[in-house]
């Protein structure tokens, strides 16, 4: 921003300014009025109809499918892919996500463009459907991802059929039984 653009942006919003109404009461009453019915309506909901419970916990289960809530699905799905390569999970699960939010954290800093026009803002455009691309695709993943009682794991090379149908056989029962859970 070169200093004419500085000082026309001032000059506006010095005008806009003197139109406008202060912050203080007029947004805080509007603000505090708008949060008072929500949170009104919320205590209403809640003693009509009250929050709904799961069953209740079962510590002893084996079979349990553990998963997060809907928005941590990429993350979930991240870690789950992840896990065989522990050297890298901590970076992957942790790492990625704090560099990506830093960087958004940061990014008036280092995007000084007065452009405001999207198609005129190609690497921005570009982050932009790259990230919200990838979590919606680990969000998907994530969710469809099959039960961990099923074990995934490639029966040995040279089997006959009939030992294959064995194989597979114990796979499902160690899958089912929660053999996983210790082994
Ligand atoms: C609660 C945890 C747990 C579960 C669930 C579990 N195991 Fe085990 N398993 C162990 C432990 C601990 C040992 C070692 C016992 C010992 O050596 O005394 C063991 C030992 C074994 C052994 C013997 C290994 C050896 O080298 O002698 C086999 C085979 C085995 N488990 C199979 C299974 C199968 C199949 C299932 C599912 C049906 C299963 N386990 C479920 C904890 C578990």
């Amino acid at each position: 921003m070169n200093q004419a653009e500085k000082e026309g942006y001032l000059r506006e919003y010095s005008i806009l300014k003197n139109e406008g109404k202060p912050f203080f009461p007029y947004a805080v009453a509007k603000d505090g009025t708008m949060a008072l019915i929500v949170m009104i309506v919320i205590i209403f909901l809640a003693l009509m109809f009250g929050a709904e419970l799961g069953p209740k916990v079962n510590p002893t289960t084996t079979t349990y499918v553990p998963r997060p809530d809907w928005y941590f699905y990429f993350l979930f799905e991240v870690l789950r892919v992840m896990r065989n390569v522990p050297k890298f999970t901590p970076m992957a699960t942790i790492g990625v996500p704090t560099i990506a939010m830093i960087l958004l954290f940061l990014l008036p800093f280092y995007d000084r463009s007065t452009e405001r026009r999207i198609e005129r803002r190609p690497i921005a455009l570009a982050a932009g459907i790259v990230t919200i691309a990838a979590m919606a695709y680990l969000t998907y993943t994530g969710a469809n991802t099959g039960s961990p009682n099923s074990v995934d794991m490639k029966p040995p090379s040279g089997l006959t059929a009939s030992q294959r149908q064995v194989f597979e056989a114990g796979a499902a029962v160690v899958g089912q039984s929660g053999c996983l859970a210790c082994h």
